[in-house]
């Protein structure tokens, strides 16, 4: 479907097959480029700007309003005039109370309740303030087949509007210093941020090292997902990251990255978690993959979020359940959960039947969190006589 806010603009008949040919006659731009300009609601610049506004006499600043390509100048004469534009425009925004079912609670355990449905339908009929971590991994919009049979394949405005609803929904149900991560590719999450930024504090955008795609011709590999992660307020209310071991040579054990050289300096305790994360790998094996086809999403991941911005007994809302790795995660960990997924739930809940194997697994990885080397790494580093922790300390500890 495509979108044409910028043919409109101009007094363009998108059902008229000639009239972007004609219009692109007339200024001497190429058709190809203003379809470009079109269906990428893009604002033309430079000479292609100029002529386009003086041949067809809308004015720049007309065009932009009618796209919807606001600039800051625009937004504060806006500001200033905003009882007069809410009046003329109230029909249009504001919308009727209409009654919303709930959808039906499909599961129940000591700590979560799922649901079946529509996660919109569902918010609708939960209380403002209420849940101290959202996570978000919604349909990334890429032609996807999805069991639900959700559309994945909308314009990019329409799967925009659609992720501000329910982001702002996201925003109203959590809790002052409660966080919220939305997990999604860079293109779309650069855009919901824009929306996110003038609602909630902005903390990190975590660069999530995973190959999506296979290489595309023309365009850099895509080889990170955005992780965005905001708090309702000043600051966090729960912020406990873990720390990682550090980086060495998984053959050798040797030193990958020179830390300063101070090694005495180094935390026993393992290396600040940063904004880029290195060691999430997809989830391909099929003993791991609770679904098939599915973009389910790495234990590991889930943990190191649930780990770093919620305590035990902490509610956790997840609007997009897919496999249900939020809720195994929450589950395993001790926080209260609210599940929802438009399709079917089978796949969530034998994963529940299953979860001591999650919860092993999740054991395993956290044995080697919060140390600068895991046990079997810093026994072939004593033997191989590589620097430890101890080793530098009674050496005095300066550069090795
Ligand atoms: C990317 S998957 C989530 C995968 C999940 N994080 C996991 O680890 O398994 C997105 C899921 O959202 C579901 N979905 C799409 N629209 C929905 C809606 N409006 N309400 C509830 N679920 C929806 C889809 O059916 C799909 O299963």
């Amino acid at each position: 479907m495509s979108h044409s806010d910028f043919f409109e603009a101009l007094g363009i008949n998108v059902k008229d097959k000639f009239a972007a040919k004609r219009l692109a006659d007339a200024v001497g731009i190429p058709v190809q480029r203003l379809r470009h300009y079109n269906d990428s609601n893009t604002l033309p610049s430079g000479g292609d700007l100029d002529r386009i506004c003086s041949l067809s006499g809308v004015s720049p600043y007309e065009l932009m309003l009618k796209m919807g390509v606001l600039d800051r100048r625009i937004l504060k004469a806006l500001r200033s005039n905003a009882t007069e534009i809410l009046d003329l425009i109230r029909d249009d925004i504001e919308q009727p109370e209409n009654f919303i079912k709930p959808p039906p609670m499909v599961f129940e355990t000591n700590f979560g309740r799922l649901y079946q449905g529509d996660c919109m339908a569902l918010m609708h009929h939960m209380e403002n303030d209420s849940v101290d971590m959202i996570f978000a991994d919604p349909p990334f919009n890429l032609k996807k087949i999805y069991p639900s049979g959700v559309n994945d394949d909308l314009h990019d405005e329409q799967y925009l509007e659609w992720c501000e609803r329910w982001a702002a929904e996201c925003v109203r149900l959590l809790k002052p210093g409660g966080s919220l991560f939305l997990w999604n590719i860079p293109k779309w999450n650069t855009q919901i941020s824009a929306y996110l930024n003038a609602r909630l504090t902005f903390r990190h955008w975590i660069a999530v090292d995973i190959k999506y795609t296979l290489p595309i011709s023309g365009r850099l590999y895509p080889s990170h997902y955005a992780l965005l992660y905001y708090c309702k307020g000043e600051k966090p209310k729960a912020f406990h990251p873990d720390r990682l071991p550090m980086e060495i040579c998984p053959v050798c054990k040797a030193d990958l990255r020179d830390y300063g050289g101070y090694k005495d300096k180094m935390n026993p305790r393992g290396v600040n978690l940063a904004d880029v994360w290195t060691d999430i790998t997809p989830v391909r094996h099929s003993k791991y993959k609770k679904r098939k086809g599915a973009n389910e999403l790495s234990i590991k991941l889930m943990d190191r979020i649930v780990e770093m911005a919620s305590d035990e007994g902490d509610l956790i809302f997840d609007p997009f359940g897919g496999s249900g790795t939020t809720y195994v995660v929450a589950e395993i960990k001790r926080r209260r959960w609210i599940g929802i997924e438009l399709g079917p739930v089978e796949d969530i809940l034998s994963r529940f039947e299953e979860i001591s194997v999650e919860a092993d697994l999740i054991e395993k990885i956290r044995h080697n969190y919060n140390c600068l080397f895991t046990a079997d790494n810093l026994s072939v580093r004593r033997e191989q006589g590589l620097w430890t922790c101890e080793s530098v300390r009674q050496t005095g500890g300066n550069r090795h």
